[in-house]
């Protein structure tokens, strides 16, 4: 199950440097890990479920895999825990869940932005950004049912606001991801079908 963190998932044949004398060349690794980045409400889940169902790789929320272990939701991880709490158990998850091979995980918004979290992913999967103006976000998180305590009672304009103060602290650890993919309301399942043939043609 645990694989070595490789610089280069999935990509081509990597040379083995043996000191003096030719390289050896080993075969490319079979593994694939793809992990999905971006703010709440990007379509991290939504987008990461249909790029599994069309690789035929797993896939894993990195969301539902903490409250999986932990048998807690999201709210009440923070409410009892604090926010400092629940990061040291999403890193924690996060090392876990990257074991497995031949995966697509989507994080939850913040996991990049925290401890050395992004070059981590960096380092033994192909991390994608999902990138969403500020108003896609918005549309996206006014339409969803699911409780996210960090925007939990805030009116659609206190909304607006918190989006854009906290994308700008963000967006540098996002930024970091080696491919980005620009994403608008997906309110049709060809874009969705879309991205998920972009994100293939990015990483393949
Ligand atoms: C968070 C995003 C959530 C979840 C938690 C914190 C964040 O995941 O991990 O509520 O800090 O942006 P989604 O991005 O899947 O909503």
């Amino acid at each position: 199950m645990a694989s070595p963190p490789l610089g280069e998932v999935g990509r081509g044949w990597r040379g083995l440097g043996l000191g003096e004398g030719p390289s050896l060349l080993i075969p490319p690794f079979p593994l694939h890990r793809i992990i999905l980045i971006g703010y709440m409400g990007a379509g991290k889940t939504t987008i990461g479920k249909a790029l599994a169902r069309k690789t035929g790789l797993e896939f894993f929320d990195l969301d539902w895999y903490v409250e999986n272990r932990y048998r807690m939701k999201i709210p009440q991880i923070f409410a009892e825990k604090g926010e400092a709490g629940f990061r040291e158990l999403e890193r924690n998850m996060l090392h876990e869940v990257t074991e497995f091979e031949d995966v697509v995980i989507s994080c939850g918004g913040g996991t990049p932005c925290f401890f050395d979290n992004i070059d981590y992913m960096n380092s033994l999967a192909q991390t994608v950004y999902l990138k969403a103006d500020p108003e896609v976000l918005r549309t996206h998180l006014l339409m969803a049912k699911s409780q996210r305590p960090l925007i939990q009672g805030k009116t659609p304009d206190e909304l607006r606001d918190y989006i854009k103060e906290t994308l700008a602290i963000r967006e540098p650890f996002y930024q970091k991801a080696k491919h980005t993919i620009q994403i608008e309301v997906l309110e049709r399942k060809e874009l969705i079908n879309q991205y998920v043939n972009q994100i293939c043609q990015e990483i393949w």
